[in-house]
């Protein structure tokens, strides 16, 4: 099934969400109205939502219940993206320019806050301790990883660990506790509980895996934003770590770094690493990532919610924006 079919199925509810992240984020306050809505108005897949609505299936699903932790994970997501602009210094997201560039970076900021607050707010309408606990505790995960990423920017010395794990930290965890707490939320067992997380962590680090194939593989229109973005701005991903290790690239760009001149021929390397094994490299891992989705999904009983679960996780490797 593809995604289409996918968001079809379930497009009521998709819907539904929709107007409460609206209804959330408005505010009388015009420059908070404004910024903090331009991003939503810009569109996004609002997958985290659907994960959310999925992990539901598994207990007794409520929309009214759902609606307490799918609207928040959208809009903390939303709240991430507004700063990582900041941290990326990027100007365009979804096709359209960025709150740090339309405003500045300040009003990115408390746009950001107040959308994280309004997150909270709407999550602490649902009494479950434990939800809280795991909002917060991932809300404290992605600054760790963007601040990790703020540490390694330009910095070669890392390893495929130190990417691994600041991108648990800065996007497979959201995923996986949109899942997760879909499932708590709708009250399903324990054993479920973990499956959806441990479903959702292996979708969200071939989620963001394929996001860094894509900022190099991808068109500016299907992106939204120019490609090659990332090395350009200093953050070394997957691709371009395996060019410089162990790619057709990498003699070539230690002599860049030798002579301290990498900086000045990064337009260069965005092509050599297009053009190099770091690609495929990237896209086997990504599919390893799969393939575990996949087989936490095989124990669970045939039913819609898993022929979805299925679908998009096969979208995930597969996608081209
Ligand atoms: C972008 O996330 C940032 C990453 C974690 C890779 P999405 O690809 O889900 O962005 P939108 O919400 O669809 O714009
Ligand atoms: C997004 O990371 C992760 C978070 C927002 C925390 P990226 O910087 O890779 O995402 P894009 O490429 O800007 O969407
Ligand atoms: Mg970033
Ligand atoms: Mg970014």
């Amino acid at each position: 099934m593809n995604l289409v079919d996918i968001y079809f199925k379930m497009k009521k509810d998709v819907q539904y969400i929709e107007d409460e992240l609206e209804k959330a984020i408005d505010t009388p306050v015009r420059e908070l109205y404004l910024s903090s809505t331009h991003l939503l108005k810009a569109g996004g897949k609002r997958i985290r939502p659907v994960f959310v609505l999925l992990g539901g299936k598994w207990g007794n699903y409520d929309i009214k219940k759902l609606k307490h932790v799918a609207v928040p994970l959208e809009l903390i997501h939303m709240a991430s993206l507004v700063h990582d602009d900041v941290i990326d210094d990027a100007d365009k997201r979804r096709g359209k320019d960025t709150v740090r560039m339309k405003w500045d970076n300040k009003v990115a900021m408390y746009a950001g806050d107040y959308i994280f607050a309004r997150a909270l707010a709407i999550a602490s309408q649902l009494p479950i301790p434990q939800l809280h606990q795991i909002l917060s505790n991932a809300i404290v995960e992605v600054c760790k990883g963007e601040i990790q990423q703020v540490k390694d920017l330009n910095n070669w010395d890392q390893n495929f660990r130190t990417y691994l794990r600041r991108i648990k930290r800065k996007t497979a965890l959201l995923i996986a506790i949109s899942c997760q707490l879909g499932a708590v939320a709708s009250g399903a067992s324990d054993d479920m509980i973990r499956k959806m997380y441990w479903y959702g962590y292996n979708v969200g680090m071939a989620f963001q895996i394929t996001d860094d194939i894509l900022d190099f593989t991808g068109t500016e229109k299907q992106l939204g934003k120019p490609a090659g973005s990332d090395l350009v701005h200093g953050n070394i991903t997957l691709p371009a770590l395996y060019s410089a290790h162990h790619g057709k690239a990498r003699a070539q760009f230690q002599e860049w770094n030798a002579k301290n001149t990498f900086w000045d021929h990064v337009d260069e390397a965005v092509r050599m690493v297009r053009e190099d094994e770091g690609i495929a490299f990237s896209q086997r891992l990504a599919e390893r990532y799969i393939d575990r989705a996949h087989a936490i999904l095989a124990d669970l009983p045939n039913n819609q919610a898993k022929t979805s679960l299925t679908g998009i996780a096969n979208y995930i490797v597969d996608r081209k924006f």
